[in-house]
């Protein structure tokens, strides 16, 4: 008999969690105004918000800290760093930051003015962020089979070459400081770009004359869907086929909150020693000297360590094998899914599974709550809440597609904890049509409304019941 599968790491230290009541978990979320984010940790039972920070670190990663360089220049942490952005990404030139929206907010600094536009395939909210906040646009480019949950695509996060053109052909180049591709595609459901669309994208670039740049946080599991669903790959090790994807860009920031498995940390990677200098500028008002800018020696260290451990076959296998547990689980169960699974998250699609809630009500988010009150699960909605508001009209911006993310933490929680998600949705998804409304908003922020929105149910509670 064939050996089944299991994970490549043993477990050395645990951390306790806790169940609660669905009666603590009513007065919980209501407490915190039906945003998720409000909630204590110590509120959730299996945390999904994010795979961002959440990861385990490993016995080498810890041991790596103990050898950190705190030393203000120059420190040994630095160069150790430094010589992995190279060996594995093929940057000559780079600045630590504290995450990856700081690495955004000092390259931008450098590359973007008022009036700016950048395409690129579907941009993360704080990218997006950073780029209006600065009053130019991000466009987005994403082929359109992305935003059909149901269409089976190898390579979701591709962009759309003659949308890209396009963009080319109606801008004056000195208005479009880069094209951003992320690897994987976070906001449309952590969906790979391919080998040959980089290159393509690439091409197309430099063929106008501009600067690519890949927003990096999921680039090894975007490399183990390459090898895995691409001709010509199989053969090829994670190192060798992100050594290629970087051939295709110019530059790149990074969260190494995700694939490098450290729980802060970010960076810029370059080639172009000019903009390196520029941008030393800006990390150094903002983040700090350009050997440590955000980031203790021992956080350097960890870093070094996790871009190895992130671009192993083996560690990325069980991540990834791990998240489509979960995806097929739920699809026994009927959920609907978006498909093919992601990298980091299963995204259920919420417009099919609550298609009586209205848009102005809220859908993903109301399935959010639905299940955090199920079994103190906690996902995020990635849905109008998320997608705010138009900045010229103000008004809400509606998104093709309206998902809760379930983000699945690295080597983290056991496929018995995806058990318990899998079956906690279903039994939402068997009473979904005892959900009869959504939310309406009291209160939100300008900018990045989603993280401390203040909700209330669309109808009053005691017509509720
Ligand atoms: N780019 C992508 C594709 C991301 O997913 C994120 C963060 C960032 C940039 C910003 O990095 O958080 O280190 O400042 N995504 C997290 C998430 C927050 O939950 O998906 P950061």
């Amino acid at each position: 008999m064939e050996l089944p599968f299991s994970e490549s790491f043993k477990i050395k230290m645990v951390e306790p969690i806790r169940k609660s009541t669905r009666t603590e978990r009513e007065a919980w979320i209501k407490n915190a105004k039906y945003n998720l984010f409000n909630l204590r940790s110590d509120q959730v039972f299996i945390d999904l918000l994010t795979d961002s920070g959440t990861g385990a670190m490993s016995d080498r990663q810890w041991a790596a800290m103990m050898l950190g360089d705190e030393s203000y220049a120059g420190a040994s942490s630095y160069y150790n760093l430094k010589n992995a952005i190279k060996n594995i990404l093929g940057f000559d030139y780079f600045l630590p930051t504290h995450q990856g929206r700081a690495a955004e907010n000092v390259l931008f600094s450098a590359l973007v003015k008022e009036g700016d536009v950048v395409p690129g395939n579907s941009h993360f909210d704080t990218t997006k962020g950073h780029i209006e906040f600065r009053k130019a646009s991000a466009i987005d480019c994403t082929i359109d089979e992305a935003f059909d949950t149901t269409v089976d695509h190898p390579f979701k996060g591709n962009l759309d070459l003659n949308k890209l053109e396009h963009v080319f052909q109606s801008h004056p180049k000195e208005n479009i400081p880069m094209v951003i591709v992320t690897v994987t595609c976070n906001s449309s459901g952590g969906q790979p770009v391919s080998m040959e669309n980089m290159r393509d994208v690439y091409a197309l670039a430099k063929e106008y004359g501009i600067r690519v740049l890949f927003d990096s946080a999921r680039f090894a599991e975007n490399a183990y869907f390459i090898k895995l669903r691409e001709e010509g790959y199989a053969d090829k090790s994670i190192k060798e086929i992100v050594k290629e994807m970087y051939s295709y860009a110019d530059g790149m920031t990074m969260s190494s909150k995700k694939d490098a498995i450290v729980n802060m940390g970010g960076f810029i990677a370059l080639r172009e020693e000019d903009l390196y200098k520029k941008a030393s500028q800006f990390n150094i008002i903002y983040e700090g000297f350009v050997t440590y800018g955000g980031m203790s020696g021992r956080d350097m260290n960890a870093l070094a360590q996790g871009l190895d451990e992130g671009t192993e076959f083996d560690y990325l296998e069980t991540r990834i094998k791990q998240v489509a547990y979960l995806g097929n689980k739920l699809k026994e169960f009927g959920v609907p899914v978006q498909e093919p699974f992601g990298g980091h998250a299963i995204f259920v699609d919420a417009k099919r599974f609550l298609p009586h809630i209205p848009k102005e009500e809220y859908i993903a988010q109301t399935l959010g709550i639905e299940l955090y009150k199920e079994a103190g699960i906690r996902g995020v909605e990635i849905g109008t809440l998320l997608a705010d508001r138009d900045p010229a009209t103000r008004e809400n911006r509606y998104p093709d597609l309206e998902l809760l993310r379930l983000a699945i933490p690295r080597r983290v929680y056991t496929n018995n904890h995806m058990d318990v998600i899998a079956v906690a949705l279903k039994n939402v998804y068997d009473r979904r049509d005892e959900i009869k409304h959504g939310y309406t908003i009291l209160d939100e922020a300008p900018l990045m409304r989603h993280f401390t929105v203040e909700l209330a149910p669309a109808v009053t509670e005691s017509v509720e019941k």
